[in-house]
């Protein structure tokens, strides 16, 4: 892993000016420079913001590339507001969708968008500073409101909210999430006292509520974020609930695919990654270690050291569509960590589609 130091004090302080200012903007792009840099958006061709949010990869990228055209995708009904605005200051330019990666392949096909017709496609992965810090929407461990953590709000009548799965969910499956998505070690403990807790509580529908009976269980140990910060103990809890509602890992895994699909050969995919379960899938598909195309399994037949395959095997398995260009991935500079620290846990993958 590297450190970026490229020099990019033209477009740095153009960016700067934009959009490193918490005034203009809510949620401040993270790697915004790096992006530009790998991507290098040319006018006139066409990419796909991925994960729009307030949009400030999307005005990195006008910022150079004034004639370029974005899709700009999220299934957050705020971003795609906010995306509806840009779409207003750029007409001709922008086109907002609301929708999911797994919703993409129909919105793009009324566009008459095809396969290999993209240029390139950016991914800024997780959950934006808008949906942090409203505390109606759920995510906040700070702020109280109700247990919600939907990405996508009503929009998918079927889909739960943290709460209602609280309010149901086994014991074991509970402690599993919290392990796998949360990488939480005291899973068994916080499922346990939350399945308990339906007895006095009833059903936990607030933030606080959660907070509260995480901290009351397993609050003793202080933690530490990335920073050397005291981490709230609910943290984690937090973490795996939403990626469990917004079926996140499944989502990036999907959208991987759909970058091979859509990009042409010699598009960039830019990926901006949080924790190690995002960028584990990503790097899976960017190393060609993906089998049947479900990056979810883990290859262990090919992993362990007992069997030896031969070369027409391995070299089948690890076929890769990508090339690297981040070898193997960019990380924050301190700067933008101290003005940003927000970004400390970033992880910025970037390939070009060659096969
Ligand atoms: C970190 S924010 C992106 C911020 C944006 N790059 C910016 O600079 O303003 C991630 C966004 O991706 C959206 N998102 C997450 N998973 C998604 C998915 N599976 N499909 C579509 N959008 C998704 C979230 O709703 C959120 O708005």
């Amino acid at each position: 892993m590297f450190r970026c130091r490229f020099n990019f004090s033209l477009l740095g302080n153009r960016l700067r000016g934009r959009f490193y200012c918490a005034q203009t903007a809510r949620h401040v792009p993270v790697m915004a420079r790096e992006t530009i840099q790998f991507l290098k958006p040319q006018d006139g061709e066409l990419y796909i913001d991925m994960t729009f949010g307030a949009g400030g990869h999307t005005r990195a990228i006008l910022e150079v590339a004034p004639g370029a055209k974005i899709v700009a995708l999220d299934r957050d009904p705020v971003a795609y507001e906010m995306a509806q605005n840009l779409a207003v200051e750029y007409p001709g330019q922008i086109f907002p969708l609301l929708g999911k990666f797994s919703e993409l392949p129909e919105k793009l096909k009324e566009m008459d968008i095809e396969q290999r017709g993209v240029d390139g496609m950016v991914f800024d992965f997780g959950a934006s500073s808008m949906q942090f810090d409203e505390g109606s929407r759920g995510f906040s461990i700070s702020k109280n409101g109700p247990l919600d953590m939907r990405m996508d709000r009503d929009r998918c009548l079927d889909e739960p909210s943290a709460a209602d799965v609280l309010s149901v969910i086994d014991q074991q499956d509970l402690a599993r999430i919290l392990k796998v998505y949360g990488e939480e070690k005291h899973a068994k403990t916080i499922a346990r006292a939350i399945v308990e807790a339906r007895h006095t509580l009833k059903r936990i529908v607030t933030t606080k509520e959660l907070a509260d009976l995480v901290q009351s269980c397993c609050g003793v140990e202080k933690r530490l974020d990335k920073l050397q910060r005291v981490s709230h103990p609910a943290t984690k809890t937090f973490q795996a609930l939403r990626i469990f509602v917004n079926n996140e890992l499944n989502e990036i895994n999907y959208a991987m695919l759909l970058a091979k699909h859509y990009l042409k050969i010699g598009g960039k995919m830019i990926t901006i990654t949080f924790h190690s379960l995002e960028d584990t899938i990503v790097k899976r598909h960017v190393m060609g270690n993906v089998l049947d195309d479900m990056a979810n399994k883990l290859p262990l037949r090919y992993n362990s050291h007992t069997i030896c395959h031969g070369q027409e095997v391995m070299e089948a398995v690890m076929r890769s569509p990508w090339h690297q260009l981040t070898k193997p991935v960019a990380v924050p500079s301190y700067e933008e960590v101290e003005e940003n620290p927000r970004s400390r846990s970033a992880k910025l993958r970037a390939v070009v589609r060659v096969s």
